[in-house]
């Protein structure tokens, strides 16, 4: 619990004012300071304590940890699901958190700054692929063809635009994680979450995907969290957090595979 001893991941020294500034300015996500705590009195559960991550636009971070670590309060927090108790979250340009919610609408937030990939692709049952990843766009008021449009272009890029009719029970595992890739990015957010995407997938698959993560967030300047314990693809990050008890530490990776 004392994250002053002296363990294995020893913080890495803060980046410079300037290089945040820079950041920033281009958008990415940045979280500082940030805490979560659960209830409250005798019952209450610190599960985040003290949270720094930035990660630019274009780039894919791994986080890492224990279960129990506090890994899914984190996703929740930059997905504007629950709110956090303290310290300050940037999301593309705009400050969201800081002490306090600081935009209104965060149903618009969620739906226009965060794609989300869960691990079990969560694609309805009774729309087409296509429609799968239009819906987003259409809810978002965007005429039905244009929405549609805009999905069969990520189709494409994804390599799964031969199943642009498929229903989602005739797809692979495989084809059905990169829809719902797809579904994540059609908005496209600035950010990007992703909650152990690779999990079900075989070594090839995995690799894939982690492969169109990172071809996806340099083509569209998206900022991508990946939150995993997989073994296969964690060589593949060129920088990871490592949370354990609510705080984090990060690391270089060894960005393995990929330029
Ligand atoms: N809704 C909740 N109420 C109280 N405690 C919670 C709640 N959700 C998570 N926790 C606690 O917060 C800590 C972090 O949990 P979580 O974020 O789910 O970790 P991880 O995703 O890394 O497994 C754990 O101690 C967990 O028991
Ligand atoms: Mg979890």
């Amino acid at each position: 619990m004392d994250s002053d001893s002296g363990d294995k991941w020893s913080r890495k020294a803060p980046i410079t004012d300037q290089r945040m500034d820079l950041k920033q300015s281009l958008g990415g996500i940045h979280i500082e300071g940030l805490k979560k705590r659960y209830g409250q009195g005798d019952t209450a559960v610190d599960a985040l304590k003290d949270v720094h991550m930035s990660v630019g636009p274009g780039e894919v971070v791994g986080l890492v940890g224990p279960s129990g670590s506090g890994k899914s309060t984190l996703l929740k927090c930059l997905g504007a699901i629950i709110e956090p108790s303290a310290g300050r979250m940037t999301l593309g340009r705009d400050l969201i958190y800081d002490g306090g919610w600081r935009i209104s609408d965060l149903r618009a937030l969620r739906r226009d700054k965060i794609g989300f990939v869960f691990q079990a692709p969560y694609l309805i049952p009774f729309l087409d692929v296509t429609d799968n990843v239009a819906l987003l766009p259409m809810l978002a008021g965007k005429p039905n063809s244009a929405a549609r449009e805009q999905a069969m272009a990520l189709l494409q890029a994804l390599d799964v635009a031969h199943r642009a009719k498929a229903m989602p029970s005739q797809l692979s595992g495989g084809e059905q994680q990169r829809v719902a890739i797809a579904r994540g990015l059609v908005n496209r957010p600035p950010v990007i979450l992703a909650d152990e995407p690779t999990a079900p997938l075989d070594s090839e698959r995995a690799l894939a995907v982690i492969r169109i993560l990172n071809q996806m967030a340099r083509q569209f300047d998206t900022a991508i969290i990946v939150v995993t314990h997989d073994e296969k693809i964690i060589p593949t990050f060129k920088r990871i957090y490592h949370i354990r008890d609510g705080v984090t530490y990060e690391e270089a990776g060894e960005g393995r595979g990929f330029d």
